[in-house]
């Protein structure tokens, strides 16, 4: 027996598209009104998430009961305190990935995602890649994502990020059963040799902690996303220096990196790369708002 058809509503009323819209446009002023940008794409996310949708199929549900509204608006009031929208809805997607992620980690951002475009080419034709600092395991698991016969190494060393990387591993299906999770220290200089990849890795990606501990930072990001995932000491480079002979180890021939940097330090990244004396093609990257951003390299000379 096919379902009854939907009454429909009067012409001009839809008593819940009303309410939605009405706890949708108080959402988007206070979200506005607490200095969120995208206020109403916020708003609408944070709905959908409330109501167990894709945001795209926000605009057919019927019912938006009080307990759903309470619960809608106690994570705005949330987001207007800068708790971050990533931490409220319990994921983040980066390079075509769901991730779980929460307090910890630190939230990939969508700049990260211009290290794995710059890889695609290599990717396709690697065997083996290294994420080094890999937090919740969005490169390592982006790479893996996209190129079906690379196997991948994540290398971490903070315990409560180490467990979220584990469990996005864990999550995702075929690509995850390539990911091998290492809790070790980036800037180890016996690291290849330990992981049993010296001279043997073709791709590189990192996003170290890279910001000057001297740097003021945004509401959404102080308090929330560790601090051992944020600061590079005084001058933002004191994992990354250690971290490029590491690199030098791990890579044949040929293989090629991508580091991303604070906007103060292409020059400082550069010149690590160059003091290093193993690489060529050293280039330096902007993001889309044209800032420094990373650093690209290939392995040559062993
Ligand atoms: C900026 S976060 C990047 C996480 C992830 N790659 C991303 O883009 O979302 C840096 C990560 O490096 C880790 N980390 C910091 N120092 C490290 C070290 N010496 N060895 C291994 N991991 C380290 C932090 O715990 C953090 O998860």
């Amino acid at each position: 027996m096919s379902p009854e058809p939907a009454t429909p509503h009067p012409v001009g009323t839809d008593p819940a598209g009303e309410q939605r819209r009405s706890l949708l446009a108080v959402a988007t002023r206070t979200l506005a009104a607490a200095g969120i940008d995208s206020a109403a794409a916020e708003a609408s996310l944070l709905l959908a998430h409330t109501l167990g949708v894709e945001p795209g199929r926000l605009i057919l549900v019927d019912v938006v009961d009080s307990e759903m509204s309470r619960s809608f608006l106690d994570l705005v009031a949330r987001r207007s305190a800068h708790t971050p929208l990533q931490h409220l809805t319990g994921r983040a997607h980066f390079g075509g990935v769901d991730l779980a992620v929460g307090p910890g980690v630190f939230i990939p951002r969508p700049e990260t995602e211009l290290l794995l475009e710059w890889a695609a080419p290599s990717l396709t034709a690697a065997s083996v890649a290294v994420d080094l600092c890999s937090g919740s395991g969005a490169l390592a698991l982006g790479m893996a994502a996209s190129a079906r016969q690379l196997r991948v190494h994540a290398v971490e060393n903070s315990a409560s990020a180490l467990e979220w990387l584990r469990r996005n591993v864990s999550e995702a299906g075929e690509a995850g059963e390539r990911v091998a999770v290492h809790d070790a220290d980036v800037t180890d200089r016996e690291l290849p040799v330990r992981l049993g990849l010296h001279g043997a890795v073709d791709v590189v990606l990192t996003n170290p902690p890279y910001i000057p501990v001297t740097d003021e930072l945004p509401a959404d990001v102080e308090g929330h996303d560790p601090h051992e995932a944020l600061f590079g000491g005084g001058d933002g480079m004191a994992v990354i220096t250690p971290m490029i002979g590491v690199i030098a180890d791990l890579l044949r021939d040929g293989g090629v990196v991508a580091l991303e940097h604070d906007d103060s330090t292409a020059h400082a990244v550069i010149a690590a790369f160059a003091a290093e004396g193993a690489f060529a093609d050293v280039t330096a990257h902007r993001d889309l708002a044209g800032r420094p951003r990373f650093v690209t390299a290939r392995r040559t000379g062993r």
